[in-house]
């Protein structure tokens, strides 16, 4: 990749979060301890949550969440098709049966009437995706979940510092997840966090992150605090968070509000301009009151006026020197979930036809006004051109 490149992602890390994994590097303590402490303090603090755990990446958080429902064979989780296949790969591995509702075509969000329509006797929990840092509207699906006794589990991988309603995301409902991923608005590298309201998950998860290992003075007369000391409880996984991750989480927490800032005027600059481009339909807000998080900027091609189908797009783009995403592939088209599930083409048209005309155009805190020009010169000379 040339040094010229625009990638559509990109970590911003500063000095101090740099000299933070240095010191942390030196201190002799790098695996989980005190700065993962500290940075689920933090965490805890930012999303007003009564419980916030760190673990290894969001898919181990969902993973965990999901376990802690004890889902038997049968049990459905409604999700949204127009998602990374870590959510629905988790409620698989929970154990559970991914049932998935179609999408509103304005906010790519999961539709609450089709989350409605999906609900069956078998049902234990819905899981929305906030799409791109935009809030699904919870109010509705928090209404169907107590009106069937449902659980809410929110993928919110892309959703830290975005608002519902004057609410942050975390600091009400049941549970969320959220991801430190490289690509999205905090970094830990890879990481993780569960923000929840039930006790007894966030037990249950903590407990699970790690081999399942129980300290709990309550069990051990344990004046000594030797490491021996403790038991099993049941098996667990290996879904710690480190001290090295933390350190970079710590300082990216600090930022996170300067970055959605900066996230939002570059995404209202490419609505302001993209508007006039008839072979785009641009992302758009719904109707509640709700602060975006802008983790992905995400216009749709409108592939009978582009002329050029949306892979020569994006080839066209990277020769230019431009990277743009794609978010994402209709889960339940992957062959496992149409072979275990029996789904096929044509079950959620408004997630399909989305996925096949999504872009990721660039979008980092970082992004300068020339790059960002350049990137829609760019599509405006391609379109053009054509
Ligand atoms: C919607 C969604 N859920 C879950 C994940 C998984 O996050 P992680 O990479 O932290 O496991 C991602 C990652 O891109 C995602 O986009």
């Amino acid at each position: 990749m040339s040094d010229n490149f625009i990638p559509f992602s990109r970590p911003s890390l500063s000095d101090a979060a740099i000299n933070e994994v240095v010191d942390c590097l030196q201190s002799g303590w790098i695996t989980t301890g005190p700065r993962v402490k500290q940075f689920e303090t933090q965490l805890k603090d930012y999303l007003r949550a009564p419980h916030a755990l760190a673990v290894a990446s969001a898919t181990a958080g969902l993973h965990l969440a999901l376990l802690a429902l004890r889902l038997q064979p049968g049990d459905e989780v409604i999700t949204s098709p127009l998602t990374f296949v870590a959510s629905v790969n988790a409620i698989v591995l929970a154990g559970g049966k991914p049932v998935f509702a179609d999408i509103d075509p304005h906010t790519f969000n999961i539709d609450p009437q089709k989350i409605k329509a999906a609900v069956t006797p078998h049902t234990k929990a819905i899981m929305p995706v906030h799409f791109a840092g935009l809030p699904t509207d919870l109010d509705p699906i928090y209404t169907i979940a107590e009106q069937h006794n449902l659980r809410v589990i929110e993928d919110a991988a892309h959703a830290i510092g975005a608002y519902y309603k004057d609410q942050p995301i975390g600091s009400f409902g049941d549970t969320q997840v959220f991801s430190f991923h490289p690509n999205k608005n905090i970094t830990t590298g890879e990481g993780g966090c569960i923000a929840t309201h039930d006790e007894d998950l966030a037990t249950f998860a903590s407990l699970i992150r790690f081999h399942g290992i129980d300290r709990d003075p309550a069990n051990y007369n344990d004046k000594q605090q030797l490491n021996h000391h403790y038991d099993v409880a049941l098996p667990g996984f290996k879904y710690n968070m480190m001290d090295i991750q933390a350190a970079l989480g710590m300082h990216q927490l600090n930022r996170l509000d300067d970055f959605i800032d900066k996230r939002t005027e570059l995404a209202e600059s490419y609505q302001a301009i993209l508007t006039q481009l008839p072979e785009l339909t641009l992302p758009q807000a719904p109707k509640y009151n709700h602060k975006h998080a802008w983790h992905l900027y995400t216009p749709l091609l409108n592939l009978e006026r582009t002329k050029l189908t949306r892979d020569q797009f994006i080839i066209s783009m990277r020769e230019c020197g431009i990277g743009v995403g794609v978010h994402f592939q209709a889960a339940h088209l992957y062959s496992f979930y149409r072979q275990r599930y029996d789904h096929k083409e044509g079950d959620f048209p408004i997630a399909e036809d989305i996925s096949k005309r999504i872009v990721s155009l660039p979008l980092f805190p970082d992004l300068s006004v020339a790059q960002q020009d350049k990137t829609i010169e760019t599509m405006i000379n391609i379109f053009r051109s054509k």
